[in-house]
């Protein structure tokens, strides 16, 4: 996701301090105080400009969701969207993840969301791939009995390569969809910013939804 550049990117995110989280590996088993309540949390990972995730908070009140996007002035966008809808169940984070167990202790989050995650097309760059197994193994890890891990994307060879993965992981598969929006899944009901773009196009997007542990 290409962003022109902010004037002043970090004095503007220091404006939203209510929902960002500046050290989020510092939060690691903690991030329930930062909500101020024990309910369930869920973590969008590449969130972008967060209008998933913020629909997701607005939908369910009595649900946690982070963003985490690794580009800060696409993070500042959520956060403008987040304060605009005083989603007080919201918070976000900055900053690449390559290791997710940096930042949430095990248990931790009760499912994961990977919303058009950047493909890396060459095969040499799987590894950076976030449905790669060394990632969901890590997304294991962090999640409680019960949690679901769901995926969309509109790059079929990204989504092979995935439920390869997910195969060898040994998930169980829940649902799955090569067209998402002619299909019977609610998933299809909230949408994010790419997949709008992608819809509009007639595009195709393929979901999977699978039970973590
Ligand atoms: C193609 S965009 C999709 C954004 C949004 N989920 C959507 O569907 O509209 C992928 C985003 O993921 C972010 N991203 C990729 N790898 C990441 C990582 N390891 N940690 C945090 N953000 C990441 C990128 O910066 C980019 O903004």
């Amino acid at each position: 996701m290409r962003q022109r550049k902010v004037k002043n990117v970090e004095n503007r995110l220091a404006e939203y301090a209510d929902y960002m989280i500046e050290n989020p590996s510092l939060m690691k088993g903690k991030w329930k105080d930062s909500f101020g309540n024990d309910n369930k949390i869920f973590l969008e990972l590449g969130c972008g400009k967060g209008q998933f995730v913020v629909a997701k908070a607005k939908t369910n009140k009595e649900l946690n969701y982070i963003g985490a996007e690794g580009q800060q002035t696409v993070v500042l966008r959520a956060l403008e969207k987040a304060a605009k809808e005083q989603t007080l169940n919201t918070r976000f984070m900055t900053g690449f993840i390559k290791d997710i167990t940096e930042i949430f202790e095990e248990d931790e989050l009760s499912g994961i969301f990977l919303n058009f995650s950047d493909p890396w097309p060459k095969d040499r760059h799987s590894k950076r791939r976030l449905t790669h197994k060394n990632f969901l193994e890590g997304f294991k890890k962090v999640s409680k009995a019960g949690s679901i891990l769901e995926i969309k994307t509109d790059n079929e060879k990204l989504f092979e390569f995935t439920l390869g993965q997910i195969e060898m992981m040994g998930f169980e598969i829940v649902e799955l969809t090569r067209n998402l929006h002619i299909s019977g899944c609610d998933s299809k009901n909230i949408t994010t910013e790419y997949e709008d773009k992608f819809k509009a196009f007639g595009k195709k997007i393929q979901f999977v939804k699978v039970a973590l542990k």
